[in-house]
């Protein structure tokens, strides 16, 4: 049922960032998202796939899309879920984070899935487990957000036959994104090399030159041709120090309408990763109407998290 006979199963303890995937692997991942899309849900290879495993979640930031998709996907798939309230978990009383972590350990997590403001934070807990428990990162500060990028590649390769030969444009505040860092890595993996960034001067990332992308303040220049355009919100409350940019004046400059989507292809799909801030960096008319693929991201969300759940907690004990 699962289509494993055909390619092997990736060798996968945690997912944490993108850089740990091969393009063998992201395929593998993304074919049984859609495996798991296309069999119904009550199908026992599904509902029974991981009974009996216990899945953590620890959001330290909030969330609409990534923490219910992940609810969704571990229940579709059997496991028990633990989602507490952050607010009455003991770090709230000076406990440490890994104190925290040792004792859902010891209590029978399997896997835990980890939103943090802090870089590297899903990394760290990695290094500190005491048993085989399993880590996948939800998002930890502008570093990575890797189930988004693989929901999204899914998302591109049901519109578009390569992704060899794409032109894809990501609008915004690049330099506060974990999710245009991880999306740009994982299109790099998949063979994509015209990848163009567009943002004023202040949300363009420090090691720009690192990622081989194309740069560019001019959002006409970034949106020429392209087949895929990505347009991210405003990460507010990542920006500490700098002034945040007027609304309106920003809009003028880089809000995505449908004027200027004329300067993409005529068939080029438009992707957000939510949430939306309409008026801001998108218009309705673009956010709703004909080429807008952004419900379709949401959906592909919980398989690809179905796909990355059963891969993880599939994986042979090592004991
Ligand atoms: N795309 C995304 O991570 O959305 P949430 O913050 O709602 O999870």
């Amino acid at each position: 049922m699962i289509p494993s006979k055909k390619k092997p199963k990736p060798v996968m303890r945690h997912l944490l960032a993108m850089e740990s995937l091969d393009k063998s692997a992201i395929n593998y991942l993304l074919d049984l998202a859609e495996h798991f899309a296309a069999t119904p849900s009550h199908d026992p290879s599904i509902c029974t796939a991981l009974c009996g495993k216990l899945v953590t979640h620890l959001f330290f930031e909030p969330s609409t899309r990534t923490i219910h998709s992940f609810e969704i996907a571990a229940k579709r798939l059997g496991t028990i879920v633990l989602q507490p309230n952050m607010m009455n978990l003991s770090t709230v009383k000076g406990e440490s984070m890994i104190d925290t972590i040792h004792t859902f350990e010891k209590m029978g997590t399997d896997c835990f899935v980890i939103r943090h403001p802090d870089n590297f934070m899903p990394q760290f807990i990695a290094g500190e487990l005491l048993g085989h428990t399993h880590i996948i990162n939800a998002g930890d500060g502008y570093n990575q957000h890797p189930t988004q990028a693989l929901l999204d590649l899914l998302t591109i390769r049901q519109h578009k036959t390569t992704f060899e030969n794409l032109s894809v444009c990501i609008i915004g505040d690049i330099a506060h994104s974990r999710v245009a860092r991880s999306l740009v890595e994982g299109l790099q993996k998949m063979g994509t090399e015209d990848i163009r960034l567009v943002a004023p001067q202040i949300f363009m990332p420090e090691d720009i030159k690192n990622l081989q992308v194309t740069a560019t303040n001019k959002l006409n220049d970034g949106l020429a041709n392209a087949d895929v355009v990505v347009a991210l919100r405003i990460q507010k409350e990542r920006i500490k120090n700098s002034v945040l940019p007027d609304v309106n004046q920003y809009f003028q400059s880089y809000g995505l309408t449908q004027e200027r989507m004329t300067h993409a292809k005529p068939d080029a799909i438009v992707m957000h990763p939510g949430p939306i801030n309409r008026d801001i960096e998108i218009d309705s008319q673009v956010a709703d109407g004909p080429q807008s693929v952004i419900l379709q991201q949401v959906k592909n969300g919980v398989h690809v998290r179905m796909a990355v759940l059963h891969t993880i907690l599939t994986q042979s004990d090592p004991s």
